[in-house]
């Protein structure tokens, strides 16, 4: 019997690829670039599966195209870019990659606060472009993290493992989440509104899924509620920042920085924002680790030959 056929959108980590030709007849997208839209909407009709990415827009007219589509499987914990009403309304599966991503994307966090914190990577070109002459007391001063007030917005997995860090620096810890107010955590945090937190916090990350609630969760009255000290952390997605309020509110020192892994319109940066000392500016990085994307791209893999098998997925959407 011929295998089902999958399509993959763009070249994913071996350990993926491998398994998926155990099972399925496998084409690639594009081996370079992006597989535009049309050309998906092109290719969709010939196969039963497909294997995209974040970048991918799935909307419907790629899933009304794709007329024997059993599954769609995302490399990815987040699936904004999915028509999720249109998948199950055709009865086509939809299905993600949560948990073998989460500490390295806590681990990317940490590593953005800290270096937006103390200003890291403004050393490092200050250095690199030959400026740096002699130690000085006034050079560089960022700001202490150790002991400071850690606001995390969306206490899901991707929170809690940034929570569970903040206790090496002794930080009180408090969150807001827009989907589940009051959790009970295995660790000390305290639930408030959104309001509270902002006012509250020295540093604030951000960690909620993009749905039409959270998108710009943060904007110009938001931005104007927190210190004038406050860091601003985001590794979730881009739209649930306003980029244009965030970028104005930098300028004008209302917060004192901000370290950004996603955008609004990413990959494109609202004009001005790269010109600001006062960021660090990440290419979407959050699960980039070679261990991480592998368990991703298998885990993916997984969940297609689940639903093709007819069998339960590790992890379905829809
Ligand atoms: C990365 O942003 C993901 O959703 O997996």
């Amino acid at each position: 019997m011929d295998k089902p056929r999958i399509l993959v959108t763009k070249a994913i980590p071996d350990a993926g690829m491998q398994r998926l030709q155990e099972v399925f007849d496998v084409s690639l997208g594009t081996k370079e670039g992006s597989l535009g839209h049309r050309e998906l909407i092109s290719l969709i009709p010939g196969f039963d599966a497909l294997y995209c990415l974040l970048t991918d827009k799935i909307d419907s007219r790629v899933i009304e195209a794709g007329k024997r589509l059993k599954c769609i499987s995302n490399m990815a914990v987040g699936f904004n870019n999915i028509d999720l009403e249109a998948a199950s309304q055709r009865g086509i599966a939809v299905c993600n990659t949560p948990g073998v991503l989460t500490q390295t994307t806590a681990d990317l966090t940490w590593a953005l606060l800290m270096a937006t914190a103390r200003r890291i990577v403004e050393s490092d070109r200050f250095l690199r472009a030959g400026k740096f002459q002699e130690w000085e007391p006034l050079l560089h001063l960022g700001q202490d993290v150790y002991g400071k007030t850690l606001g995390i917005i969306g206490m899901g997995r991707i929170g809690q493992a940034v929570a569970r860090r903040a206790w090496g620096f002794n930080m009180r810890l408090i969150y807001f989440d827009p989907l589940a107010p009051d959790l009970s955590l295995p660790f000390p945090a305290e639930a408030m509104s959104l309001e509270e937190l902002l006012k509250a916090s020295d540093f604030i990350s951000i960690h909620t899924p993009l749905t039409p609630q959270t998108l710009h969760l943060i904007g110009p009255r938001e931005l104007n509620m927190m210190k004038s000290s406050a860091i601003l952390i985001n590794t979730s997605r881009g739209p649930v920042i306003d980029e244009e309020a965030l970028t104005q509110a930098l300028k004008k020192g209302v917060i004192a920085a901000a370290g950004l892994d996603v955008y609004e319109h990413e990959p494109e940066l609202t004009p001005g924002l790269k010109d600001l000392e006062n960021t660090v500016l990440l290419a979407h990085i959050g699960s980039a680790s070679i261990e991480t994307r592998s368990a991703m791209a298998v885990m993916a893999a997984e969940n297609a030959i689940a639903i093709i098998s007819g069998k339960q997925a590790i992890s379905r959407v829809v």
